[in-house]
């Protein structure tokens, strides 16, 4: 069922459990991510990134793939099809047009008012199409689909502007970082706990391939109640490939075809991850 995020992500603000991001970046990841989702009866939230959209072909692609799949599928999980980064209010509402049951408007680079101005406009449109609006202030470090920042931790100030827009959760920027982390990752812990407190709202950890698991724990202990992994799914998948070809496996006279060799050397390595990370967050048995 596609919904949006609010009775999902605030029965796990209450459980003290995060519901995932997982990216899709084409029809392979949607549907092994929605099985594994399936099989642990974990609600989720699927990200698709700009980026991926126009690879994919476009929102209404991203929407009917989905839709179909979890036809096709059986699924019966809470979905939620989310625009990852939207870089304008146009490509919010655009999404939203589409059928996306939720966006993400990424104004952090703006004036905070500039943000929050743009973000309203965002939420009174998601509204009257019953869908759901993340916002972000400071900055995520790195780098994902040609959007780079260096790390900017979110203030107080700036988090209790954002809570009155009416948004459903906030991405508060407190050091993670976009892709692999170089050294340990520095996180906010102090501050999740207070700009949860004060805009009593979910807040949201992007970068989160390669935390580690206890401090993956603490975060959600410290009011994450969505967790975005892209990277460590992505590299997976990948890898399996490059060791197909590394080793020369051999699928006899079907070794040329995609579907075989990410079937049995790239899809069961990605699928680990995201059971993997449903676990650590413990979003199991919610759905
Ligand atoms: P990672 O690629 O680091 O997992 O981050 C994903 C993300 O935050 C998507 O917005």
């Amino acid at each position: 069922m596609l919904e949006n995020v609010e009775k999902v992500i605030q029965k796990a603000k209450k459980g003290k459990y995060a519901i995932p991001q997982f990216n899709i970046n084409d029809s392979t990841s949607a549907k092994f991510i929605l099985e594994v989702c399936e099989e642990k009866k974990a609600p989720v939230i699927l990200g698709c990134s700009e980026g991926a959209l126009k690879y994919m072909g476009g929102p209404t692609v991203a929407v009917n793939l989905v839709k179909g799949l979890i036809k096709d599928l059986n699924i019966t999980i809470p979905v939620i099809l989310h625009l990852d980064h939207g870089q304008s209010i146009a490509s919010c509402k655009k999404a939203i047009d589409a059928g996306f049951t939720s966006v993400m408007y990424d104004g952090s680079t703006l004036p905070i008012e500039q943000n929050v101005k743009n973000t309203i406009e965002v939420v009174e449109y998601a509204r009257k199409h019953n869908a759901t609006v993340e916002a972000e202030v400071g900055t995520v470090g790195g780098t994902e689909d040609g959007i780079t920042g260096g790390v900017r931790y979110a203030s107080l100030d700036e988090c209790i502007k954002m809570s009155k827009t009416g948004i459903s959760m906030l991405a508060a920027s407190l050091g993670s970082v976009h892709g692999f982390y170089h050294g340990e990752p520095k996180l906010g812990f102090t501050e999740m706990e207070t700009y949860a407190k004060e805009t009593n709202l979910p807040l949201v950890l992007h970068g989160g391939s390669g935390i580690p698991d206890d401090q993956i724990k603490r975060a959600i202990m410290s009011g994450e109640a969505k967790i975005n992994i892209n990277t460590e799914i992505q590299n997976a998948f990948n890898q399996g490939i490059a060791k197909y070809y590394k080793e020369k496996l051999n699928l006899n006279e079907t070794g040329y075809m995609l579907k075989n060799i990410t079937g049995k050397y790239a899809i069961p390595f990605a699928k680990a991850i995201v059971a993997e990370k449903i676990e650590l967050f413990g979003n199991y048995n919610k759905a």
